[in-house]
């Protein structure tokens, strides 16, 4: 695809450039907060970490609910990570509140708690992922005919991994937008998909790229890594006969929410800007009900392949933080050209953010 140029090197580095993105790309952006499969039985809780802790998911009666993590009283911040509990309760004076939100409790105080509710924001459930915001993921995402393959709804969620990265989120992004790097950066992958048959879907909101496995015989001969090697071994167990139609279907939602479908197994990861050169990512595994159940081999091997991606990423996004420093540091401006189709989805990203910073 054609393309007006890429992100200019200041914007990796520049605080005031930085300040401007939180303004554009993420004040009101939608943003994932979770899976209902994370909240399993009613009093279920947990803090959501991608809104710096300030919600919390709540269930009863098998409703979900999104409450401020702010105590009505003196402000406390409540609770951290997860639990079962039928009422949160403040740690400094031990108000609590129903899963609700409905003030239950107020020591010592007479006829108090009816006066107080914590504020219960909106979210969205599409396909048991949650999301909140000022627009729709499930609008945005109406035309995306592939979710059906994706069978999401029998996706459960099982852990959650988050890392401290020294660069700038959208380095993050431009390794996620393009394949081209795949051969060469990730060995174990590679011996995974079919990068020949990548096809991406270009929208106003997200990318999404789609590829094929290899086919049988490819991965019977196993040429990859031994942790790619104990996932293909596993994966071929589980499909004996046929093997499904896509090897992966991402998304890449913008600015920071990255779906990976791969069959059986899911990852989403979020990215989000702590300065100008460091970032957050927090992401989400999630396996096939019937991998929980019966293949328990399976959902090991293919978490341990997964990271060793991730890691292989990371590293390759502090070469990219790296040579880009060089040349803030020497004042230049170098872009390279898209190599298509492989990188078009960094093209697409690229011309997104074109656009929002109006340059
Ligand atoms: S601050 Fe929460 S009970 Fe006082
Ligand atoms: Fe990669």
């Amino acid at each position: 695809m054609k393309l007006l140029s890429g992100i200019p090197i200041e914007n990796y580095f520049s605080e005031e450039i930085h300040k401007k993105e939180l303004e554009c790309f993420f004040k009101n952006s939608i943003q994932y907060i979770g899976a209902s499969s994370m909240l399993k039985k009613d009093g279920d809780y947990r803090v959501v970490e991608r809104l710096d802790e300030a919600k919390i998911l709540t269930r009863k009666n098998s409703d979900l609910y999104l409450l401020e993590n702010v105590c009505s009283h003196r402000q406390a911040k409540m609770v951290s990570g997860q639990g079962n509990s039928i009422n949160i309760s403040c740690p400094l004076h031990n108000w609590s509140y129903n899963a609700e939100g409905k003030c239950v409790n107020t020591p010592f105080f007479d006829s108090c708690k009816d006066k107080f509710t914590l504020s219960k924001s909106n979210f969205e459930n599409w396909n048991n992922l949650l999301f909140t915001g000022n627009s729709s993921f499930s609008n945005e995402l109406k035309s995306f005919e592939l979710v059906n393959e994706m069978n999401l709804k029998k996706m459960v969620y099982t852990k959650t991994f988050t890392d401290k990265l020294n660069f700038n989120w959208k380095n993050y992004i431009d390794g996620f937008a393009e394949d081209y790097h795949v051969p060469f950066v990730h060995p174990g992958f590679a011996g995974f998909v079919d990068l020949k048959s990548i096809s991406w879907i270009d929208h106003d909101q997200y990318t999404s790229q789609l590829f094929k496995l290899k086919d049988r015989s490819f991965l019977e001969k196993q040429q990859t890594t031994p942790k790619y090697k104990k996932w293909i071994t596993e994966f071929l167990k589980f499909y004996p006969d046929k093997l499904p139609q896509y090897g992966g279907i991402l998304i890449m939602f913008y600015p920071n929410i990255m779906i990976e479908w791969y069959p059986l197994f899911m990852a989403i990861s979020t990215v989000h800007p702590t300065g100008p050169e460091t970032c957050i990512n927090h992401i989400d595994f999630f396996h096939h009900e019937d991998v929980i159940e019966n293949f328990p081999e399976l959902r090991d091997a293919a978490e341990a392949a997964y990271i060793e991606t991730a890691d292989e990423d990371s590293e390759m996004c502090l070469k990219l933080a790296a040579g880009r420093k060089i040349l803030y540091n020497e004042g230049r401006e170098e872009q390279g050209p898209y190599q298509s189709p492989y990188e078009d989805g960094l093209a697409m990203f690229h011309r997104y953010y074109h656009q929002k910073m109006n340059l």
